[in-house]
């Protein structure tokens, strides 16, 4: 009823295409005095702010000026439970994950600290603008259970998933085939498709889970083939030679995963840097999803994920913090980090690429791209609101923009949370409007 309508106003960028193979800013179209007019948590209609203030009257009017609305960001990758120790010092995977992560994560059995830091970890998101991300749980229920629930209360649409780790791990974060299994159906049955929740079938990685714990982890995703499934691929080289070691008789990291039942469309694997010919034809062949994590490659000193070539291939990609192996929350820093390491590439990643890879991409790769990921009539109301002169430095900059992508870069390249100026979920503002208290 037009009564509930609300008419959001800012500067509306829209993806008319998927930007690869096509020449820079044609795939995009900016409305620069737009709207956006929300119904029910949905977007009803896009167009200039003129016309759609005279056609809808009674509509509620957020009005952001010149900031810039897009959709909200998609995170396709990371790990709630790591938020407490992002930025920690010196190591490089395997060491990282023994001295930091394991220790960290061991405590998600408590109920009470899962949900602290479950909340924690959505208020950071929010206040960056992510609003959807895929996440690594723990491998304890509880984690699960504080996850979904805390996405739940802010109307998020959220995946996620309990990590399946029966080795190689401490004593008390470890789980076994069956129970791994068990337990995850189990959240499967609880969780999955409730609101706007989906359940991540989540194998850590090779080198945490034996061979009957992939193949239990395989079955389960067959028995629930609208869940998605995620782990780890080809991030360092160290963690490639153990993999060798533990499944002598795999030709490549990704053939393990095949080998279960774990790789195919609803399948995101994280990294996957140090590929061979034939992981990446496979990858393509079977339309496996990838989330680059660059500012954690840099950060735990992984090596350069090749775009270029992922994008020629034809896979789908999506682009992720991996906290808190990646060193930020922010989604900004995490498209300047990817234009850095496009560069080290001799690929200088074009601004329409970098947010289509932070919204419509990784919500691609994550199978809701029918539902969020850009603003169009259809899809679900969740939008961001960036004010692109959010400190002096970008504001002086983008004071000299000549073009509109000019007039984003500086906001890409040097932009943080004080860029965020409000996020809508669903249509309702998570942010207290400016001048309301
Ligand atoms: N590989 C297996 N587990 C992890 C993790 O928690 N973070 C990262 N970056 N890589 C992993
Ligand atoms: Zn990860």
């Amino acid at each position: 009823m037009p009564g509930s309508d609300k008419l959001i106003l800012g500067q509306v960028l829209q993806f008319l295409a998927d930007p690869r193979g096509m020449a820079a800013g044609q795939a995009s179209r900016v409305i620069a005095q737009g709207g956006v007019l929300v119904r029910d948590g949905m977007i009803v209609e896009t167009g200039a702010a003129s016309d759609m203030r005279r056609r809808h009257p009674g509509a509620m009017i957020a009005d952001h000026g010149d900031s810039l609305l897009m959709a909200g960001f998609v995170d396709a990758h990371a790990h709630y439970p790591q938020t407490a120790i992002i930025a920690s010092w010196g190591k490089r995977l395997i060491d990282w994950l023994n001295t930091y992560t394991f220790p960290q994560e061991m405590r998600f059995g408590d109920k009470d600290y899962a949900e602290s830091i479950a909340d924690r970890y959505l208020g950071l998101n929010l206040a960056n603008g992510i609003t959807t991300a895929c996440c690594y749980c723990t491998i304890h229920p509880e984690s699960v259970d504080a996850f979904f629930a805390a996405s739940q209360a802010r109307g998020l649409r959220m995946a996620g998933g309990k990590v399946m780790m029966d080795r190689n791990a401490p004593a008390g974060l470890r789980d076994t085939a069956k129970s791994g299994y068990d337990d995850s159906k189990s959240l499967i049955a609880r969780w999955h498709g409730r609101d706007r929740l989906t359940y991540a079938v989540t194998p850590r990685f090779a080198p945490t889970s034996s061979p009957e714990q992939l193949a239990a982890a395989g079955a389960l995703w067959r028995e629930h083939p609208d869940c998605l499934m995620q782990t780890h691929l080809s991030e360092q080289r160290e963690e490639i030679a153990w993999m060798r070691e533990l499944f002598a008789d795999a030709q490549d990291y990704l053939d393990v995963y095949q080998d279960h039942g774990l790789s195919g469309a609803g399948s995101v694997m994280g990294h996957a840097i140090h590929l061979t010919d034939r992981e990446w034809q496979a990858l393509a062949a079977e339309g496996t999803a990838l989330a680059h994590c660059p500012t954690s490659n840099t950060f735990i000193g992984s090596g350069l994920f090749d775009l270029a070539r992922a994008q020629e291939l034809g896979i789908t990609v999506g682009l992720a913090t991996d906290v808190g192996g990646g060193s930020s929350f922010s989604m900004l820093r995490t498209m300047a980090a990817a234009y850095e390491i496009g560069q080290l590439r001799g690929n200088a990643i074009h601004p329409e690429m970098l947010l289509w890879l932070a919204t419509q991409g990784s919500a691609d790769a994550l199978r809701m791209g029918g539902k969020i990921g850009n603003l169009v009539a259809g899809r679900e109301a969740d939008i961001v609101v960036l004010d692109l002169s959010s400190t002096p430095v970008i504001a002086q900059r983008r004071a000299e923009a000549e073009s509109f992508w000019d007039a984003v870069f500086p906001t890409i390249m040097l932009g943080d949370d004080r860029a965020i100026s409000q996020v809508y979920v669903a249509g309702r503002p998570m942010r207290q409007p400016a001048g309301v208290s």
